[in-house]
């Protein structure tokens, strides 16, 4: 099939060449240009593991296209993904969608002939009928038809999500389209994805109801860590023996910093938002955004505990800066709170990420991006394991720490409390 993808960020673009992988025909366009220029020289504008190869080798066999050239690659395609950013507006918590507005006006000159636009956008219910009401007042509704099909791949393991999802919703009425839809997802259904037909306001509140309840998962065991903490129980044992019950399953039930990213801080102030509008209180999501700010600060009054209140001139070195491992973004990321507020406080950062030197940083005089974990963590006065890369999982502290005073808060109980203390290293998890 000839796909279009507008809009390669982490979602067109991981789409886009794993629909390449399975054989169709895709052209991935973004108004970037510097962005199109480089994917055509096989350099990956994100960190996404096992995405370059996958780009160079459909590149090399011509299923993948790059271009800035939307109105020949709409023109040319049967299938248009709608694939751009929905980030929370300036002045409130709803979704922006000025960028899929902008699309649906842009691609509604080119269509000559029948096709699917979806968005893979997250974008809150209803924006379909809109997208279908801009296109209509240039073409016949014959000629198009607008469909929801939400994406939920994971940064770090999207290749993996994208390719083995748990289900792949279409929210259409349309039976052509759904066809055509399922046919194009047959490579993943005959792998065991589920495949639900719904209604497109349905398929919209669906993306919108998962990321909202992941995100609950997310904060209930951060609150249940608090709680461990004071009573010495460990919050391990809780989500193991939480999760082990099928009807609440362990994952998302880890305790850590505060949920970021690019889905989950937006997503939960959109719901709000949409909710709001037909006078319905989403509480339980209002308490989990409250909660979810509150984190930040939580872990900050821990780190103060731990320097026993001696902010000031102290060497706080983080590993791992961005909101979860294996990718590089940075969007509301929980350090971006948290390192700005320990510098104010007077201490000195030093931080390591696999991804590199982070532009949020760069203002500040006090925070140094160091070349590899040793550099970083040498001097300091408390190591701070923020992300959980596979290259924290086994530091030789013991070896690696020159400062021999030094403290270790690990915010993603990657290493044992029993073994460190063993160690004789001075060592502090979350909810233990
Ligand atoms: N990042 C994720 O993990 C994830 C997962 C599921 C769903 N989503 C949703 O998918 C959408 C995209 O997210 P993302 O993280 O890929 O965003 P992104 O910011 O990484 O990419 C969006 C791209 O769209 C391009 N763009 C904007 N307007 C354009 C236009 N008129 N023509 C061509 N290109 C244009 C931008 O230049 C950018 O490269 C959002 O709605 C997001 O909520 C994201």
């Amino acid at each position: 099939m000839k796909l279009c993808m507008i809009g390669t960020g982490y979602v067109g673009l991981v789409s886009g060449v794993c629909f390449s992988d399975f054989g169709n025909d895709v052209i991935c366009v973004d108004r970037d240009l510097n962005k199109i220029k480089n994917l055509k020289k096989g350099i990956i504008p994100i960190y996404e593991p096992g995405l370059e190869e996958l780009v160079i080798k459909n590149y090399k066999n011509g299923r993948l296209k790059f271009s800035t050239d939307l109105k020949m690659s709409v023109s040319r395609s049967d299938i248009i993904f709608i694939c751009v950013g929905t980030p929370t507006k300036k002045k409130s918590n709803a979704a922006d969608l000025s960028q899929v507005y902008n699309v649906a006006k842009e691609i509604r000159n080119s269509i000559s002939k029948f096709k699917i636009i979806i968005t893979k956008s997250t974008v809150p219910v209803m924006t379909g009928d809109e997208i279908e009401k801009i296109i209509s007042q240039k073409k016949t509704k014959k000629l198009f038809s607008v469909v929801s099909n939400p994406e939920f791949l994971r940064e770090g393991e999207a290749i993996r999500d994208f390719s083995y999802p748990d289900r792949v919703v279409i929210g259409t009425a349309d039976r052509r389209a759904n066809q055509i839809l399922k046919n194009l997802y047959s490579p993943l259904i005959s792998k065991g994805a589920k495949y639900i037909n719904t209604s497109r306001r349905a398929a919209e509140l669906i993306k919108y109801a998962s990321n909202a309840f992941l995100a609950t998962k997310i904060t209930f065991i951060n609150e249940i860590a608090n709680l461990c903490e004071k009573i010495n129980v460990n919050v391990e044992d809780i989500s193991i023996g939480m999760g082990l019950d099928k009807r609440i399953g362990g994952r998302f039930l880890r305790a850590g910093p505060a949920y970021g990213g690019s889905c989950f801080p937006k997503d939960t102030k959109a719901i709000i938002t949409t909710a709001n509008q037909y006078d319905i209180n989403l509480s339980v999501i209002k308490s989990v955004i409250k909660s979810n700010k509150n984190r930040s600060s939580i872990l900050l009054k821990r780190v103060s505990e731990i320097l026993k209140g001696k902010i000031k001139n102290k060497k706080i070195c983080f590993l791992g800066v961005t909101f979860k491992a294996n990718t590089d973004d940075m969007r509301d990321s929980s350090t971006l709170l948290m390192i700005p507020s320990l510098i104010k406080k007077g201490a000195k950062v030093n931080y390591y990420d696999p991804t590199g030197l982070k532009r949020e940083f760069v203002k500040y005089k006090n925070v140094i991006c160091s070349k590899d974990i040793k550099s970083a963590i040498a001097e300091s006065d408390l190591i701070i394991i923020h992300t959980e890369w596979n290259d924290f999982k086994s530091i030789n502290f013991k070896l690696l720490v020159k400062n021999k005073k030094s403290i270790i808060f690990d915010m993603r109980n990657i290493y044992s409390s029993i073994k460190m203390k063993k160690l004789n290293i001075n060592y502090f998890g979350v909810g233990r």
